[in-house]
């Protein structure tokens, strides 16, 4: 299907002429626009914040915050002494040092942002963790990487195991509490601490952030991420985000997932530009009034996201004004045709796709506001990125072939470690050669690419990567539950759903009260996300002979297709 390009006068864009730039870019250009370049020097606070504070964007700014009780602004040097504080703040009641680990739990708020960006100039590895987390995933991680301190609230105090993680000496506590042992009461100190703080340097090399995401197999995995990664991220907000001086930015992802690291703050903010955080649930009414309290002109969401907005109607985008809007991007999901032709419609904007991972860092694939979007398509790789479809030898195969979506090793934003598991690392890579995404895609002859599913059970939800394992794991902790196989079911509006094929152990009967009961087990433990929205009882679930649940099968039989091979399976 062939679309025109979105109407853009040559040179107005960083990107204007894909095929030129990508053919003469390298790396190196960009490092130079960063003074560590030069002195070894740095950090992303320092780069994200201060450097802009001690320039032209001082009065500019930084933060626009707005959830139901608050509203409030902040420029780039209000920003500056705020992160100092609180990085005095973090620095005086604990013993942490750089290269530590802290993790962040909680809601959305001006805080959080002071807190992390105070974390990374103390020179610390941030954690984020998204709010709906219960117990046993808030355990995992902070056991996994041995954390010695947590950021939360008094509401999500009680999720944290504090017991059974010796390691965990000091909790910040942002709300009001009490101090006692090892808890920190953050608003009764921030105010007071010094808005003078020396960043501590850091080779480019230092890690950042730690996020942890779902595999197919076994508990989440730490993507460890390095400093340098902030060169693709910085140079991807200009060709990608399209990032000009006056924007108005806004990037709907929470934290607590990478796109809101890597695209919510440090992105815009390496850029000097001026962001959009809402706090809060998702809300139509919220996110158009948000978008015209702000003029937002650059607005970065997901396919969940515009399917549920869609599914609010057309009549109500027409009671806000949305029309600084110049400039719309979607990620986390194949984003449906229709949804792009509704978005042309309703917003007068193509909504672009792009492609990456937790692992990727920054965007990998994407289309472009000077280039042609083919609905459907994730677009094309960023300049100074090598993807290809390879076979499983890694081979690259020719354009409409369907095989491994994969990136030459070696991009700058590149996952640097997987914490505590350097096989899992190790199990990414083809010949030393390819990172091997997980997707499967095809290219097409004018080099696009178009996703077509993974290759393994991962499970989007709602933009949500969702283990089936790990879920499966839980399922079997509950006492009526014998075998449990987890898959994802299409969903016009989600995308996938968790479904769960369950066998009860002898003696228990199958009812819509166990079915509840199951579903508040797994969401109490794990994460409302990740519990499962259907669940269905069978005598006993298809195996391997060796006694693995076979998810295959399981989603032949939900959607009503072959069950392929069966050759592996028990009699
Ligand atoms: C998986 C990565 C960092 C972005 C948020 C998700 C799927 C991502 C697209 C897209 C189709 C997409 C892939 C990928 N995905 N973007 N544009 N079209 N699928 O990050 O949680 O690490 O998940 O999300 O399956 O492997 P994540």
């Amino acid at each position: 299907m062939k679309v025109e390009a979105l109407p853009a006068k040559p040179g107005e864009h960083h990107l204007h002429n894909y095929e030129e730039q990508s053919a003469s870019f390298d790396w190196s250009e960009v490092e130079k626009e960063f003074s560590w370049s030069k002195t070894g020097k740095i950090n992303m606070a320092h780069e994200a914040i201060d450097r802009h504070a001690e320039s032209d964007r001082k009065n500019k700014v930084a933060l626009y915050y707005k959830d139901q009780h608050r509203h409030e602004t902040y420029t780039f040097y209000e920003m500056k002494r705020m992160t100092n504080r609180a990085a005095n703040l973090l620095k005086s009641h604990s013993d942490l040092e750089k290269g530590d680990r802290i993790f962040i739990f909680m809601p959305r708020s001006p805080e959080l942002y002071f807190l992390m960006f105070g974390a990374l100039k103390m020179g610390l590895i941030v954690g984020p963790l998204f709010e709906a987390f219960m117990e046993g995933a808030i355990y995992d991680r902070l056991d996994d990487s041995d954390a010695k301190s947590i950021i939360t609230t008094p509401e999500l105090l009680p999720r944290i195991p504090k017991d059974r993680l010796p390691n965990l000496k000091t909790i910040f506590i942002v709300g009001e509490e009490g101090e006692s042992e090892g808890h920190i009461d953050v608003l009764k100190h921030l105010h007071s601490c010094s808005d003078k703080f020396d960043v501590e340097w850091l080779d480019k090399e230092d890690g950042l952030v730690l996020h942890y995401t779902s595999g197919s197999t076994g508990k989440p995995k730490g993507v460890l991420h390095a400093q340098y990664a902030m060169v693709q991220q910085y140079q991807t907000g200009k060709w990608v985000l399209d990032f000009q001086e006056q924007d108005i930015y806004w990037c709907t992802a929470d934290p607590g997932w990478v796109t809101g690291t890597a695209y919510g703050v440090f992105s815009p903010w390496l850029n000097g530009v001026t962001t959009v955080i809402l706090g809060g649930r998702f809300s139509p009414d919220a996110w158009y009034q948000a978008i015209e309290d702000f003029g937002v002109t650059i607005w970065y969401s997901a396919p969940t996201a515009f399917r549920m907005l869609m599914g609010a109607g057309d009549a109500l985008v027409k009671e806000y004004d949305l029309s600084t809007l110049r400039h719309v991007l979607s990620v986390g999901e194949p984003l449906n045709p229709e949804v792009v032709k509704w978005g042309a419609q309703v917003f007068d904007k193509r909504i672009h796709d792009t492609w990456w991972m937790t692992e990727t860092g920054a965007q990998v694939i994407c289309n472009y506001p000077s280039m042609a979007i083919k609905p459907g398509s994730m677009g094309k790789p960023v300049p100074g990125v090598k993807a290809a479809i390879v076979d499983d030898q890694g081979n690259e195969l020719p354009p409409n072939q369907m095989g491994n979506l994969a990136i030459k090793k070696g991009w700058p934003s590149m996952m640097r470690q997987i914490w505590n598991n350097p096989q899992k690392y190790d199990s990414y890579f083809l010949n030393d050669e390819w990172y091997v995404s997980g997707d499967s895609a095809y290219m097409d002859e004018d080099g696009y690419f178009w996703f077509q599913g993974r290759v393994d059970d991962v499970i989007m939800t709602s933009g949500e990567r969702v283990g089936p394992f790990e879920v499966e794991s839980k399922l079997l902790e509950h006492p009526a539950v014998a075998e449990a196989g987890v898959i994802g079911k299409p969903d016009p509006v989600r995308g996938e759903i968790i479904k769960a094929f369950v066998a009860l152990v002898e003696g228990q009967e199958p009812s819509d009260e166990l079915i509840e009961d199951i579903r508040q087990f797994v969401k109490k433990e794990l994460a409302a996300h990740a519990a499962p929205r259907e669940i269905e009882f069978k005598d006993k679930l298809p195996k391997t002979r060796s006694g693995k649940i076979m998810r295959r099968v399981l989603k032949a039989w939900e959607l009503d297709l072959p069950t392929g091979d069966l050759s592996t399976m028990e009699d």
